[in-house]
Order: structure tokens, then C-alpha cells, then sequence
């Protein structure tokens, strides 16, 4: 199979993984900054941490894999990282094969959570990616999700999602 284009991190020579995330209050931050730490736990990946405030169609192109969050919204994610996802279509056919994974914080327990990821999800199936949820050693579901801030175990699941991500990454590139 033919490897995807621009796997390699082109600053330091390992394979790079985007955390992309919206959070008004900081809970979504505080899961994308866990998350953040279980990518960069794998040799030879690097995390880029960005919010849809800095994000750049490159940050897309140049990463093997993309983790995207996002507050609970009436059920889906913002608007602004819908926004995102919307604005960068043109580059939609460079991300076929990438790995696609998602991760939300809501307010109330049954708020929202799973409906956000796979509204995540969804796009990221019509950009072409492999979408893996979070391994089993954590929840074993549709990626990692909150309440309000994330506890201790909340973070380390997400950590478990990085470096699953980053993980699938360097395999599909070996
Ligand atoms: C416009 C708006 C809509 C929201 N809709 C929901 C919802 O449908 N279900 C829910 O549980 N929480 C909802 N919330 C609460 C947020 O999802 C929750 O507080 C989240 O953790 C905030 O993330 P942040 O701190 O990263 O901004 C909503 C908040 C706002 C501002």
C-alpha cells in the first residue's frame, strides 16, 4: 500500500499527530493537553496542540493523524470547529488514510457526549480517514469524553487515546 504523503514531521524528522480542539472554558483544553501527552509518549511522534483559533490547513497536510474535541453543543460539536472542518474542504482528498480520532466534554451526563464524537466522526469518514475510537484499556468507545473538567481518569484515558493514535500512525507508516 502506498504510504501517505507527509507522515514525516518535516522539522525534527519524527511523525507529527494534531490535537484540534474548541473550548470556551478550558474543560476540552484540559482533555486535548492529556491527550497531548500520550501522543508525545511514543517515540518518534510529536503532538502539535492547537486550538480552531490557530489551526492551519499545514497543521492538516503535515500530520499523520488528527484528534479533534470539542464542547458539547446542543448535542454536536461548536460551531467553530464544524467551522474548521468546513473552511479546509479543499484539502479534504490529502487526508485519505490519515487516522481520524475524537474526544468532547459536556455539562450534563447524558448530554451529548457520544452524539459529538460521531458528529466528529462523520466528517471525518467523508475526509477519507481511519477513525479509531479509544482502546480498551480505557473505555473502549467512541473516543474520550467528560463532564466538566476531566478527572484524574478521564485524563488518563485520553492520554490512552494519544498514544493509541500515535501508535496506528507509525504502524500504517511502517
Ligand atoms: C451553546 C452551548 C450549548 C451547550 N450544549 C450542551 C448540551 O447539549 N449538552 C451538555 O451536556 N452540555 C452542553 N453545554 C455545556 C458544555 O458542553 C460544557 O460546559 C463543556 O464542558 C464546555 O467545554 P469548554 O470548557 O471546553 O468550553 C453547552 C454549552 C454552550 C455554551
Amino acid at each position: 500500500m502506498a504510504k501517505v504523503d507527509a507522515y514525516l514531521y518535516k522539522g525534527d524528522g519524527k511523525m507529527q499527530i494534531l490535537i484540534l480542539y474548541f473550548s470556551r472554558t478550558g474543560n476540552t483544553k484540559k482533555l486535548a493537553v492529556a491527550i497531548e501527552k500520550g501522543v508525545n509518549n511514543v517515540e518518534g511522534v510529536n503532538a502539535v496542540l492547537k486550538s480552531t483559533d490557530d489551526v492551519t490547513k499545514e497543521d492538516f497536510t503535515n500530520s499523520g493523524g488528527v484528534i479533534a474535541g470539542s464542547p458539547v453543543y446542543f448535542g454536536v460539536m461548536a460551531a467553530q470547529l464544524k467551522k474548521i472542518f468546513d473552511d479546509f474542504v479543499g484539502i479534504r482528498s490529502k487526508m485519505e488514510g490519515k487516522v481520524g480520532a475524537a474526544f468532547a466534554t459536556s455539562a450534563d451526563p447524558s448530554g451529548g457526549k457520544e452524539t459529538t464524537m460521531m458528529s466528529i466522526i462523520q466528517v471525518m469518514l467523508i475526509y477519507g480517514m481511519v477513525i479509531v475510537g479509544d482502546p480498551m484499556s480505557a473505555t473502549g468507545h467512541f473516543g474520550t469524553a467528560c463532564v466538566g473538567s476531566p478527572s484524574e481518569k478521564s485524563e488518563e484515558n485520553g492520554m490512552k487515546l494519544g498514544q493509541r493514535v500515535a501508535e496506528l500512525v507509525k504502524k500504517l507508516d511502517g
